[in-house]
Formats: C-alpha cells, sequence, structure tokens
C-alpha cells in the first residue's frame, strides 16, 4: 500500500477521469477481522468483529433514470446496469453484482432508488477474507441512501447489504461483515447478538495497553470455500433441526454433552461443539475485555482457532503455520479469522513483538515453501461514514 496516493483521492480522481466531472460526495466503509466468533452468525450466536483502517471509498453523483454506472479502479470497463438488470438477481456479475444486489435490495424493500454514477477505489485487500465486499456493499448503500434522501438508519443497513449478498449475489454468508462495517466505532470491537442484532461497543483500546493485533494474510488459495461454507451452513441448520431448536444458539454451554448424545454422528457433533463452545468464547472475551484484562483474551483466541481446526475442519496448513509461528514467536493468541479455507489469522502481541512475530511466521512460511505473507498491524476503526 505504501507510496500509493489516498484512497479517498483516488476515488475522486477516478470519478473525474471516467465521469469527466465532480463528485456529489463520497463514502467510505472499512474491511473488518472478527476478533472471536467465528461461524457462529448465521447459528443466532455472538460475534466480536472491529473495523480495519483500510478502507474503501464510492465517489458518486446523482444521473437521471433507474440507471447506475460504475468505474473501479481494479477494472478497464464501467458496469452499467438498468433497473431490470438491477430486479434480476444474478444478472449482474463479478464485482458489479455487489453495486447491482445493493440496488436491488433498497427496491425490493420498497426504497426508491436514485440513478448514480459512482467510482470506486479500495484499500481493502480481496480475497484475503478482510470483507471487502461487505465493504463495497456499505460504501455503495450509503451512497446512494444520501443520494436518494432515503429514510434508512445505520442499524437497518446491515440486513439490507446482507440480502444483497445473499439474494443477488448468491452467497449465503450471515450478518457479521455488514455489521461490522457499517456498525463499528473505532477504539471499540462490535459486540453482536445476531439473533436481534443488538450491540454493545466494547472498548478495546489496544495502544493504551501495549498492545497490537497483527493480521497475517495467510495468502492460501481459497479452495473451495463457497461450498465448504454452505456446507459447514447447512450442517448447522439440520443439527438444530435434531435437537429441536431455533438455532445453535439456543444450546448453552452447560447442555452440550446433553446435546451431543443425542446427534448421530461424529462429524455433527464436532461441528455443533465448536459452534457452542465459540459462543462462549465470545461471552468470556467480553467479559474480560470489559474488565480491563487485554492480554488475557490470548487463550480465548488460541482455543478457537484449535476449535475451527479440529471441529469445524476450516483451517488449512498456511494458516495453522501462521498460528503456530505466532504462538511459538511470544504472541498471546493467535487465531484464523473470517470464513475460513484460507484468509487472515491474526495474533494478539506485545506492540514491541509485532515485528518479530511477522518476522517468525515469514520464516515459517518459507520452511515450508508457501508464498510471503502480508502483514499489517490494525486498531480498531470506524464503520462506514460519509467523507467531509
Ligand atoms: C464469512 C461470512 C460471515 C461469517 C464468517 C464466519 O465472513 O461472511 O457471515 O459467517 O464467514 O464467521
Amino acid at each position: 500500500m505504501t507510496g500509493r496516493p489516498d484512497v479517498a483521492d483516488r476515488a475522486t480522481a477516478g470519478f473525474s477521469h471516467g465521469y469527466d466531472a465532480t463528485p456529489a460526495g463520497r463514502w467510505a466503509a472499512p474491511g473488518r477481522v472478527n476478533l472471536i466468533g467465528e461461524h457462529t452468525d448465521y447459528n443466532d450466536g455472538f460475534v466480536l468483529p472491529f473495523a480495519l483502517p483500510l478502507r474503501t471509498v464510492v465517489a458518486a453523483d446523482p444521473q437521471p433514470g433507474e440507471r447506475w454506472t460504475v468505474r473501479s479502479e481494479i477494472a478497464d470497463r464501467p458496469v452499467d446496469f438498468g433497473a431490470a438488470d438491477a430486479d434480476t438477481p444474478g444478472r449482474v456479475t463479478g464485482w458489479g453484482g455487489y453495486v447491482a444486489g445493493v440496488v436491488w435490495a433498497l427496491r425490493e424493500a420498497g426504497y426508491a432508488v436514485p440513478g448514480a454514477r459512482l467510482a470506486v477505489a479500495s484499500d481493502v485487500p480481496l480475497g484475503s477474507g478482510l470483507s471487502s465486499s461487505a465493504a463495497l456493499e456499505a460504501a455503495v448503500l450509503a451512497a446512494l441512501a444520501d443520494l436518494g434522501g432515503l429514510d434508512l438508519p445505520a442499524e437497518r443497513r446491515p440486513r439490507l447489504a446482507q440480502r444483497a449478498e445473499n439474494g443477488y449475489v448468491g452467497a449465503p454468508t450471515g450478518i457479521m461483515d455488514q455489521s461490522a462495517v457499517i456498525r463499528c466505532r473505532a477504539g471499540h470491537a462490535l459486540f453482536l447478538d445476531c439473533r436481534d442484532e443488538s450491540v454493545d461497543h466494547v472498548p478495546f483500546d489496544l495502544d493504551a495497553v501495549g498492545l497490537a493485533i497483527l493480521v497475517i494474510d495467510s495468502r492460501a488459495p481459497h479452495r473451495h470455500a463457497d461450498g465448504e461454507y454452505a456446507s459447514r451452513r447447512a450442517a448447522c441448520e439440520r443439527a438444530a433441526d435434531l435437537l429441536g431448536v431455533p438455532a445453535l444458539r439456543d444450546v448453552p454451554v452447560a447442555d452440550l454433552d446433553a446435546a451431543l448424545g443425542r446427534l448421530p454422528d461424529d462429524e455433527t457433533r464436532r461441528r455443533v461443539r465448536h459452534v457452542v463452545t465459540e459462543n462462549q468464547r465470545v461471552l468470556d472475551t467480553v467479559a474480560l475485555l470489559r474488565a480491563g484484562r487485554v492480554a488475557e483474551i490470548g487463550p480465548l483466541l488460541t482455543a478457537s482457532h484449535a476449535s475451527m481446526r479440529d471441529d469445524f475442519a476450516i483451517t488449512v496448513p498456511e494458516v495453522d503455520t501462521a498460528v503456530e509461528a505466532a504462538l511459538a514467536a511470544g504472541a498471546l493468541g493467535a487465531r484464523m479469522t473470517g470464513g475460513g479455507f484460507g484468509g487472515c489469522v491474526l495474533a494478539l502481541v506485545e506492540a514491541s513483538a509485532a515485528e518479530p512475530v511477522a518476522a517468525a511466521v515469514r520464516s515459517a512460511y518459507a520452511g515450508r515453501g508457501f508464498a510471503a505473507p502480508d502483514t499489517l498491524t490494525a486498531l480498531p476503526a470506524s464503520g462506514a461514514t460519509r467523507l467531509p
């Protein structure tokens, strides 16, 4: 990222070059990492993400009629679509599908969406599990809502952005990513109850306690991630049916053994054990953060990773290597973050250890012949916003 012009300036420049005009405004939404609570969101459970300082920016102005034109710095040609395309899920494909999906979700919910010209620039890496798609959806949603004067409070936006992804793009994801990129606050992690979408902003001031979160992009190729995600989700829903509960959220950790005894096979038992114990780890993490005992969350992060590796079976050698190397180099805790099968690892470290831990991971990667991982240290940033 070093040396690149500021992302907001790039969005403005993309707009000016593309449309020979000045945008009416610019809207930004961040990427996110999830501190803990993986594959719990679609089980009506708990998650604890925070927003990254890396952002996607959309520069936009209204255009007459029901027409949307989108330029992106990653594409040579604009994507252009009208109401018929927006109203047919899946018709606009690729990155433009996230934009069309937002238009679709808003129209489906009864909003009069203004036609618009948009230009997108982003510092959120694509395909790294940092929610670049949610950042794009949230920035576009904010732009269209403001341009059209839509009555759309922030609490309603995550569901609409998720609708775009589920209903238009066709990815069966939960509510975490869109909630994080819209509702997070700087210096805080977002404790979200995915059943009723209530939130609590939990102070997570790493600087003040001399700690840092190191984010390591495993650079593992996504191996069948979409199909595996859908199959994990289906397994959880089947298990909830078998247990006679609306969602696995309704199995308290104290009842876990009894619940496991009622399940037919080892694989289902392991999937359920992950979700139930992971929900409890989120609650325990929140309790420690509220008590100011930040360094003590490390073992919970590491336990979460073991659960994803052994019970939910969603890790790959690259992420396991990054976690092991970070812990061996003194990280207080480490885990994969996001949907799995690649993506990023986060490690909680003493601030002064961030670089040595990153170096240890790079060296472990080199030893195994993996492509060198990218790293960044992340302080919790704020959610989607209009830029001045
Ligand atoms: C992806 C999905 C989220 C969530 C995570 C796993 O990021 O988009 O909804 O399910 O995986 O926690």
